[in-house]
């Protein structure tokens, strides 16, 4: 694991608890009625996920994985940080649902090529890889032929501004794609956090490389997220691209 993968694990590691107390009343309810956690567009391309395996990666507090597990998938939820993964885990042992729950890096995957039929990723997860080719290159190979890679994340365009709540001013270069580096505080004491902003071009590039076609890129959304000091309304909320495995 490279150093800055090593310091975000660690960072994960420590705040996990806080993180996960934030789903404490919703996780349930995403279970039983995934539009919660899912938006249309992504249910839509998601189709009928009953029986089918589903590789969530970079799961986090797990919503989606609840979310599709209630759905009928079989779901293996896959996360740098153990102690995420614990917590998630306690919880669908409370309500008997069969999720495997695996401990691994994105950019390299324990599992076998084509065996997934749909893999997700999103919602802030690339923004704290430093390699994006290895880790799309890694959902694809495990992907089975036709198999659909569903990619949902924050988009790149929100990631520019300064913290101001008045005005909109740029702060960061929309090509520096970093390691942007920040002082995290947790529960452990500070830990240097390592993110990445990568750009639109960077996204679908990294997919096509990777061995998946593109058929659908949406950018959507106009909510505020909690964290936003900067108005960003205007500004799409969501880069959704949809990528089929190549038949041969
Ligand atoms: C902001 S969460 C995103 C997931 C979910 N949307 C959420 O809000 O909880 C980021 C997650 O990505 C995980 N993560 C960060 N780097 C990772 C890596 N290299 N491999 C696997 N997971 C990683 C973190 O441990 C964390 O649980």
């Amino acid at each position: 694991m490279n150093h800055y993968h090593e310091a975000n694990k660690r960072g994960w590691d420590a705040t996990a608890e806080e993180w996960q107390k934030r789903v404490e009343k919703i996780w349930r309810k995403a279970y039983e009625d995934p539009e919660i956690v899912l938006s249309e567009l992504e249910l839509k391309y998601l189709g009928d996920v009953k029986g089918k395996k589903v590789c969530v990666l970079g799961s986090g507090d797990n919503l989606v994985v609840f979310a599709l597990a209630g759905m009928g998938a079989k779901v293996t939820s896959v996360d740098i940080s153990q102690k995420q993964l614990d917590i998630a885990a306690k919880r669908a042992k409370e309500i008997d649902a069969n999720i495997e729950f695996v401990q691994a890096d994105v950019v390299d995957l324990p599992f076998k090529d084509e065996s997934f039929d749909i893999v997700y990723t999103g919602g802030h997860v690339a923004v704290w890889v430093s390699n994006l080719e290895k880790y799309y290159s890694e959902a694809c190979r495990i992907l089975k032929r036709e198999g659909l890679f569903i990619v949902n994340e924050y988009h790149p365009f929100r990631r520019i501004w300064a913290e101001i709540p008045d005005r909109l001013e740029i702060e960061h270069n929309y090509f520096d794609r970093g390691p942007h580096q920040w002082e995290r505080e947790t529960p452990k004491g500070i830990i240097p956090a390592y993110e990445f902003h990568w750009t639109i071009e960077d996204y679908v590039m990294a997919m096509l490389k990777g061995g998946c076609e593109l058929v659908a890129l949406h950018e959507y959304g106009e909510d505020r997220e909690d964290f936003e000091i900067a108005n960003l309304e205007c500004i799409p909320h969501y880069l959704l691209l949809v990528g089929l495995k190549n038949r041969e």
